[in-house]
């Protein structure tokens, strides 16, 4: 009997052109890392399970009903991660890698997460991050630098329709204040949120604000305002923040209802949302500061700030907005056709030259009709044909045709691999 085994619910499989926009996410976010000196980091895909309750959160979705936990054979409890920040903290811990003259300590990372969350568009059960963790600094310097990074990262992939929302949630002092005011204003209104968020509302009622359910995230939204009860020395700080983001040009929004998933966030918190996307699962990225988290693990006390940007998405919708991936020399990929057999010899010939140029190409192993040649070409995604035939080997020449215009240019071999460079700006 046959197996007919699908992958699991909210997982997919990830091939072809998925893969060329993943690379180039990957690697312009590398580029960019590097240049802010950032180091890899890679850490298991499972943790125990303490690494993320304790750190995330009692009260929020993700530990509360999203974590793939499990036991091992000797009955310890594992988690598959959630997300990279606990785990970034744990093993910079764990590493020693705080010493007095490195700081910040400024790793980044790549990875797949998991979350059982309800699958939709753009939400996947098994998703993609990239992000950053600087650890050591307080300094509103660096959290700007690290905002910035983070608009850099979708500026460079081509993104124009972005809006970069920033908000300052205050520390642990200012958050009592708002607190007390926010369960005040909630009270008669508990009545009307689900039954989740009822009980936040005793135990952690900033959850409120990223509930999956609309109306209560509403309701806390229409609340009293964090940033009216932040301390001075927390408004310096925000202050400090989008200052030298406009020193640095930064285009962002103040979004004082911006409070974001998570327990560990102190202070400065951002996210980069889409305008072209439903507004349940439009934030391709975001991140905050997280100042208690390090001493949570043991660890120095030492304040902290990073982002985490979801690859998924952000290739799901580049795709949609008709973004490509690579520069237009990188996006090229040529189909070498002959007919001939005898032509074997020309053929590698131009194998070689376009290759040892960088440009990507493949050859016909078989000779079938020059139709059917052009069928496989558009289903292999190849942008040109370049065909050689008697007389193009006679002349040393080589006949191109860009897919897209059907336009076709016959180019003597020495200026063939200028020509195709040029094809390649207006594909
Ligand atoms: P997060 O906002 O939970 O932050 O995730 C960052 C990004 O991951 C989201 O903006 C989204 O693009 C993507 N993402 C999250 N869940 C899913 C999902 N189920 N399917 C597809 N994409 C998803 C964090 O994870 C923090 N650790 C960020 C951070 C780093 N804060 C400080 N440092």
């Amino acid at each position: 009997m046959k197996l007919a085994i699908n992958s699991p619910r909210g997982t997919t499989d990830i091939y072809g052109e998925d893969i060329r926009y993943r690379d180039f996410i990957n690697s312009t976010a590398r580029n960019i890392f590097k240049v802010f000196n950032f180091e890899e980091l890679i850490t298991p895909a499972f943790e125990y399970t303490e690494v993320f309750s304790r750190s995330i959160g009692e009260e929020t979705d993700i530990v509360q009903k999203e974590m793939y936990t499990f036991f091992d054979k000797k009955g310890r409890s594992l988690t598959l991660r959630p997300e990279g920040t606990a785990s970034v903290v744990r093993a910079a811990v764990e590493n020693k890698m705080f010493g007095s003259g490195n700081l910040p300590v400024k790793l980044f990372y790549i990875g797949n997460m998991f979350r059982y969350e309800r699958p939709q568009k753009g939400r996947m059960r098994e998703f993609w991050q990239l992000g950053v963790e600087a650890m050591g600094s307080d300094n509103p310097v660096l959290d700007a630098e690290i905002i910035w990074m983070l608009s850099m990262i979708f500026q460079r992939l081509g993104f124009r329709n972005l809006t970069l929302l920033v908000n300052s949630i205050g520390c642990l002092k200012c958050r009592k204040a708002f607190i007390k005011e926010f369960k005040k204003y909630l009270k008669p209104k508990a009545g009307g949120l689900c039954g989740d968020c009822r009980k936040r509302l005793g135990k952690n009622p900033l959850r409120i604000f990223d509930c999956k359910v609309a109306g209560c995230r509403e309701t806390a939204k229409n609340g009293p305002k964090i940033p009216q009860y932040l301390c001075e020395s927390c408004n310096t700080h925000f202050t400090g923040v989008t200052d030298s983001l406009s020193r640095l040009s930064v285009n962002f929004k103040i979004s004082d209802s911006l409070v974001r998933g998570f327990d560990y966030y102190t202070k400065t918190v951002f996210e980069i949302v889409s305008n072209d996307l439903d507004s349940a699962q439009n934030a391709l990225g975001g991140g905050g500061r997280y100042d208690d988290l390090i001493a949570q693990f043991g660890g120095p006390d030492m304040p902290a700030i990073g982002f985490a940007v979801g690859i998924d998405r952000t290739a799901m919708l580049m795709k949609e907005l008709g973004i490509g991936y690579g520069t237009d020399t990188e996006r090229i990929k040529v189909y070498l056709v002959s007919m001939d057999n005898d032509l074997t010899g020309y053929m590698l010939e131009i194998l070689k030259l376009l290759r040892d140029s960088g440009i990507s190409c493949d050859i016909n192993y078989t000779s079938r009709s020059m139709k059917a040649e052009i069928k496989k070409a558009e289903k292999l995604d190849f942008n040109i044909i370049a065909f050689l035939g008697e007389h193009e080997f006679k002349n040393k020449s080589v006949t191109l045709k860009n897919l897209k215009d059907f336009k076709q240019y016959t180019i003597s071999k020495k200026e063939v691999v200028e020509k195709i460079f040029e094809i390649a700006g207006r594909i």
